[in-house]
């Protein structure tokens, strides 16, 4: 069996808990394989109940399926546990189905301190990160310093803890950071104790158990490409990579084992914290969106920066993750719009090109756009892809012929059930099979 892979295509926040919390009925298992608590994945129940989920996986209302942190995401212990309490609140038993890899790396109180104390001294060429303590925790794993969720195991735990706060204390000498440990110190001691409680496995080995006995196992991403480490915005990024090798090193999954890639894209384009963003609206129409789009970050609360979809960007992120096929969300966010933008090159020196440059920082790039009318119709009684105005199918026809990849999923909706599937028009040149075997409406 082979895992499919779902991942953002963009700079995060494209509905991944959204998508991921629609295809958990037909998955398995659903496992997290990079990133931490700088995700914020929300998932809109039946009767409208709204979780935000920033380390479980977005299976886990799904009893049957088994949700994973895999060994390549960090967690903070303070944050799994009142995610975890919110979940149990909500009469969820989580001892069947929420398991997390032994090899996953903790983040420590002093690691979110030395990310606020490292932004800081950035001053205004901060990134913009969440203040999760994600690039410290990801420095220490790649330096071989790391605490890992397996170490809550060993008798000598609390020493160990002890020499890397120590080596951050000192770390923190350089920095002009007022900081405050111990009332932070003392909560996620507490709050380990939760995280000892859980089912600890051997991740590599709990994946590869479940696919080699045909099981059906969804990888959920987070964050999106252009924030991928490697080759997302640098230094304007996150710390992990957030394309599809990813599933390979965080799961422990082989390349070959890799099967459908679904990327998720919305219809326009947002980002959260500093960085480029070729096809920004700093105007009435970037505050639409963000408006009729509710763009605010599900974990900072930030407003998220709007602008027209990007195709360059789009091509490069389905190149570097092998997409086989895309759900296109927020759909209808853009329901009330007369016109609607799409970036089908940059111009650079006045040359139009599809490719992205070395470093967007600092190039002058203008957007070349193509424009489409809008449907402006409200889309909330259709459930067929049939039933869809002609104008907006017209729309995600040209997207899926200019991507080249089949689009097989259109979010209307931020609920569970707002998602319409779609067969492949023959345009887009490959085939698809859909995720998990599922059978698709047209
Ligand atoms: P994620 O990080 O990729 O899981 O996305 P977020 O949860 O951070 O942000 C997506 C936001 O859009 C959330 O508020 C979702 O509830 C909402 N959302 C997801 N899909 C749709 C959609 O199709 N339409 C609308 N209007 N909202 C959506
Ligand atoms: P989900 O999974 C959007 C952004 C931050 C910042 C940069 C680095 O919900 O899509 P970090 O905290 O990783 O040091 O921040 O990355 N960022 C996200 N933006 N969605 C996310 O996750 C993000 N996670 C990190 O805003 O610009
Ligand atoms: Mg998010």
């Amino acid at each position: 069996m082979h895992a499919d892979v779902l991942l953002g295509l963009q700079w995060g926040d494209e509905g991944k808990g959204k998508v991921v919390d629609y295809l958990a009925a037909n998955y398995d298992m659903v496992a997290r394989f990079q990133g931490g608590p700088n995700a914020g994945h929300t998932l809109i129940l039946e009767g409208g109940q709204k979780y935000v989920l920033h380390t479980i996986p977005s299976g886990i209302f799904f009893p049957e399926c088994r949700n994973l942190i895999g060994n390549g995401v960090v967690v903070d212990p303070l944050t799994l546990e009142q995610e975890i309490q919110k979940l149990e609140q909500a009469g969820l038993n989580l001892n069947h189905n929420l398991f997390i890899a032994r090899k996953a790396h903790l983040i420590l109180p002093t690691h979110k301190i030395l990310d606020a104390a490292s932004e800081e001294a950035k001053g205004s060429a901060k990134i913009g990160s969440t203040l999760k303590g994600i690039g410290p925790t990801y420095m220490d794993k790649t330096g071989r310093n790391g605490l890992r969720v397996g170490d809550l195991e060993r008798a000598d735990f609390r020493e160990r803890y002890e020499q890397l706060k120590q080596k951050h204390i000192k770390l923190l000498e350089h920095f002009e950071h007022d900081y405050q440990l111990d009332s932070l110190e003392r909560a996620w001691f507490e709050s380990l104790e939760r995280v000892k409680q859980l089912n600890l496995v051997d991740g590599e080995y709990f994946v590869g158990d479940a696919l080699a006995k045909g099981q059906r196992v969804l990888a959920e991403g987070a964050q999106g490409a252009m924030l991928d480490i490697d080759f997302g915005t640098y230094p304007f990024v996150t710390s992990s990579n957030t394309v599809s090798a990813g599933v390979c090193t965080g799961l422990g999954v082989a390349p070959r084992r890799i099967g459908e890639v679904i990327g998720i894209s919305k219809a326009y384009c947002t980002r959260v914290g500093s960085g480029p963003f070729p096809t920004e609206l700093e105007d009435e129409t970037g505050e639409r969106l963000r408006k009729e789009g509710g763009e605010f970050g599900a974990t900072t609360g930030r407003p998220r920066r709007c602008g027209w979809i990007d195709l360059p960007a789009l091509r490069y992120a389905i190149q570097l993750s092998g997409v086989t096929q895309l759900a296109i969300t927020k759909v209808d966010v853009l329901n009330a719009f007369e016109e609607i933008q799409v970036c089908t090159a940059y111009r650079i020196d006045g040359v139009a090109t599809d490719r992205l440059p070395y470093d967007l920082t600092g190039v002058e790039i203008e957007p070349v756009y193509r424009s489409f009318p809008g449907w402006n119709s409200n889309l909330d009684s259709i459930d067929q892809y049939g039933e869809l105005p002609e104008r907006l199918r017209h729309y995600i026809d040209f997207l899926e012929g200019a991507l080249d990849t089949p689009i097989t999923m259109i979010s209307l909706g931020p609920e569970r059930d707002r998602l319409l599937r779609r067969s492949a028009n023959s345009a887009a040149g490959s085939s698809s099979s859909t995720p998990a075997g599922e059978s698709v409406n047209a």
